[in-house]
């Protein structure tokens, strides 16, 4: 019997971690710690929600004494770090909210684990999840490697790449047992329509402007997220202690083609006329200090765990519209309520 903290459970990426070691972990028990901000939401979770080794606990990891009383009362064997602000565009608007939750939220959990576990360190896991973006820009050639040099950019990437070095820093001085992944951009199902897929599938539904930043000349490096789960599982069990690994599709797209691509697939699917969804291509003002390009290279964990990604983009993408499609009363308890100011403030100030 183990007993496992996921934070950040309920969210997009945290949900499909939870769901994995579940379902395959029965004899774990699985602690969904998570806050519900905007992007949490437990209809993520509703098909393991009764099962018998799933617990949820509401709670902020930015409240230290809640941390550590929550760590004394489970005495945890592992725990998966998921939770964040994970949004640029509201990073950029609200700077402060993403050094909470993402760098002192990160250090209240090294701290409660290097309490709980410092007479007996063995055996035990603190996994933090990070990002692509903390490695900055690419121009056009190369790939980010784990041993390249961190260059963030926006507050959110800033705040990650914070956190990354917080739990370097336990390893190193407190001999905590640490393990971090930088993952690229996912994408796939229960994913908030404030990031660039799931928000243009549901504004080509409704016919709505497709918001594309500057020329749509940018570039990111897609991974379908159970595959990103799939590889959380594997660096789990069996990672190195206080190594990194970096986590991707090996699949760059620029925006503005994967937009078309999207556009196209959502015609047939809709009975559209071929070019109809194109039309809705608005041009709006850049995102400040857009990353031009991102690339991961993940030979180290092909090569040392033998992970790979398990679908071709062509059926990832597939699955993901149709997935939206599919799921409407989901999509549009999402997008009621305040998701009509969010989007009102982020996209006025573009046009
Ligand atoms: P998300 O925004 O969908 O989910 C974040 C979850 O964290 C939500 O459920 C939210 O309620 C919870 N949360 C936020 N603040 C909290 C707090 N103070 N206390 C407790 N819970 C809190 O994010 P995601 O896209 O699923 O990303 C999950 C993690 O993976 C993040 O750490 C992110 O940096 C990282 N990541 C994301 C991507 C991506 O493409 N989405 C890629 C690489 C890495
Ligand atoms: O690379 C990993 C990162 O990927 C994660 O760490 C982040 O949590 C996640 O949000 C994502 O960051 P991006 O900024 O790359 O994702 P986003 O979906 O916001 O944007 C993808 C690209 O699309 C980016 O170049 C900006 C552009 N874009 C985005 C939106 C929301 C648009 O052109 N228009 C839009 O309306």
């Amino acid at each position: 019997m183990k007993n496992i903290l996921i934070t950040g459970g309920a969210g997009f990426i945290g949900s499909h971690v939870v769901r994995l070691f579940v379902n395959n972990y029965p004899e774990y028990k699985i602690v969904n710690l998570d806050k519900l901000t905007y992007a949490g939401n437990l209809a993520n979770l509703k098909d393991i929600e009764n099962k018998a080794n799933y617990e949820f606990v509401k709670g902020d990891i930015v409240d230290c004494d809640f941390i550590l009383r929550l760590f004394g009362k489970h005495h945890f064997d592992g725990v998966i770090h998921l939770a964040a602000e994970s949004h640029v565009d509201r990073s950029i608007s609200n700077p402060t909210e993403f050094v909470f939750t993402n760098v002192i939220g990160t250090v209240n959990l090294l701290n409660a684990a290097k309490n709980i576990w410092k007479d007996k360190p063995e055996g035990k896991r603190f996994y933090h999840i990070s990002t692509d973006e903390v490695y900055g820009s690419l121009g056009n050639g190369g790939m980010f490697t784990e041993e390249t040099a961190y260059d963030p950019h926006s507050p959110y990437s800033a705040s990650k790449a914070s956190s990354d070095h917080f739990v370097r820093a336990y390893h190193d001085t407190f001999g905590l047992p640490t393990v971090i992944s930088n993952c690229s951009n996912n994408y796939g199902s229960y994913q908030f329509p404030e990031k660039l897929i799931p928000l243009f599938i549901n504004n080509i539904k409704n016919k709505k402007p497709l918001p594309v930043y500057g020329k749509g000349e940018n570039v990111r490096d897609w991974l379908w997220v159970v595959d990103h789960a799939r590889a959380i599982d594997l660096i789990f069990h069996k990672g190195e202690v206080g190594e990194t690994y970096n986590i991707g599709g090996f699949n760059e797209w620029i925006n503005i083609d994967l937009i078309r691509l999207i556009c196209c697939k959502m015609d047939e699917k809709l009975g559209r006329s071929k070019g109809d969804s194109e039309k809705l291509i608005t041009f709006v003002k850049d995102r400040a200090g857009h990353d031009l390009r991102y690339a991961i290279d993940a030979t180290k964990l092909k090569n040392e765990l033998g992970w790979e990604p398990s679908l071709q983009f062509e059926e990832g993408i597939e699955l993901t519209i149709d997935w939206y499609l599919e799921n409407t009363e989901w999509l549009e308890n999402v997008t009621s309520g305040d998701y009509k100011n969010y989007y009102k403030k982020q996209y006025n100030q573009r046009s």
